[in-house]
């Protein structure tokens, strides 16, 4: 098992792939600037370790501070040794991932995504480490594509965050072409939601949530009156949009599979995946699932469409089930209990 450096690994998608990690007898360096994460996931990691007897203080070297701090990065290269293994591969989640600001703040969003990756990228060269999974998103899909949009679908993000995400993955593709020592794997997730079933870690999003599954959350618990659904007249079965959602433990598991991926010699050294259950849920099922399995009432009234939203995205996985050791296994019963257990046992996040 190697050690391995996880980027942004306190927040959301990063704190449930570490847990997936150390599980499986991985070492692992974190290094985040809690720009959007707690202080607390670390404590919350290792109180998840002892509940499965495993000692995770052994397993991982945490550093506070900023991908784009050259400085830092290239010393953890240089000294991070866990068991006397210097790091052999990259999980890179670090980033900014709010459509919504990024159109108000496309700076914010471009130094932050595209200059940390660039900082990462370069100090990992200089250091020898060429391995990566970098996390993109589905929001690189054109509304042009017909869905569910395989991996060779057209890609132009409506979005400046999009933006960063296909630029990073232009800027991977052209590594891989300069030197065939590259390794890399882009996985573009589709709907993450969910959390551990412990509820120990879980999604904790800072102020009022964007996403659909943390205001379902909020709404069930009363910290948010309602749920404003955004459109009701779409094309779709009940005429609310239709959505891929995969749970966050196992979107964490594909990265696990990933990383065993990157060290298969036979595969192309630039992948690119999506990572989605292939199956299409409305808003209204949603709602309705959350109801049913954690008897709870979820107060809604249909507004406007969200500007820029799309009737359906859902992913073609094909390519990944069939190269990665890996099959979505929690079905939308577990993503909605998981979500509330989660909700329920920290009303106010970590
Ligand atoms: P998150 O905000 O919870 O996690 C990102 C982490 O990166 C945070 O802990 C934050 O503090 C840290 N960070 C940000 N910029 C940093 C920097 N410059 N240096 C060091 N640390 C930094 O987000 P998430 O939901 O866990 O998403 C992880 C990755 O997956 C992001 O790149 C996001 O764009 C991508 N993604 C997320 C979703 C989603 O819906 N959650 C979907 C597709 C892709
Ligand atoms: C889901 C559905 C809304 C809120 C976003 C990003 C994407 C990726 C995943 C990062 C939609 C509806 C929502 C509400 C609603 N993230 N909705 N009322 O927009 O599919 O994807 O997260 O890469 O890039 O765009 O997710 O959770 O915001 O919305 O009716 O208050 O719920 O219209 O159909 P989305 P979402």
């Amino acid at each position: 098992m190697s050690h391995i450096l996880v980027t942004g690994g306190t927040g959301y998608i990063g704190s449930h792939t570490c847990l997936q990690m150390l599980l499986s007898g991985f070492e692992i360096s974190i290094i985040d600037s809690y720009v959007n994460s707690s202080t607390k996931v670390l404590d919350s990691l290792i109180k998840l370790g002892k509940e499965y007897n495993k000692d995770f203080l052994e397993k991982i070297n945490f550093f506070k501070g900023d991908i784009r701090d050259e400085l830092l990065l290239d010393s953890i290269f240089k000294k991070s040794r866990i068991n006397s293994k210097p790091i052999s591969s990259v999980i890179h989640f670090a980033g900014f991932k709010a459509v919504g600001e990024s159109f108000n703040y496309p700076l914010k969003y471009w130094q932050n995504n595209l200059n940390g990756s660039i900082s990462l990228f370069k100090v990992m060269n200089q250091n020898n480490c060429r391995n990566i999974i970098f996390s993109s998103s589905a929001t690189v899909y054109c509304q042009t594509n017909s869905f569910p949009v395989s991996e060779e679908g057209i890609v132009a993000a409506s979005n400046p965050y999009g933006q960063t995400k296909l630029a990073i993955e232009k800027l991977l593709r052209d590594l891989t072409n300069s030197d065939e020592r590259w390794r890399i794997i882009a996985l573009r997730y589709f709907n993450p939601v969910g959390a551990h079933p412990s509820g120990t870690i879980g999604e904790d999003p800072v102020g009022i949530p964007n996403n659909l599954f943390p205001i379902i959350c909020q709404v069930a618990s009363g910290r948010i009156d309602r749920l404003k659904v955004f459109g009701k007249n779409w094309p779709t079965k009940d005429g609310t949009c239709l959505r891929d959602y995969i749970h966050v433990m196992d979107l964490a598991e594909a990265h696990k599979a990933s990383i065993e991926l990157l060290f298969d010699n036979t595969q192309d050294n630039f992948l690119v995946l999506n990572i989605g259950n292939g199956i299409g849920i409305s808003v209204l099922e949603a709602i309705n699932k959350f109801q049913e399995i954690n008897k709870c009432n979820i107060s809604y009234s249909f507004v406007e469409r969200r500007n820029g939203d799309l009737p359906i995205i859902i992913a073609d996985n094909k390519k990944a089930l069939s190269l990665l050791n890996w099959k979505p296994n929690r079905d939308l019963n577990q993503m909605c209990s998981d979500a509330w257990n989660w909700q329920k046992k920290n009303p106010n996040g970590y």
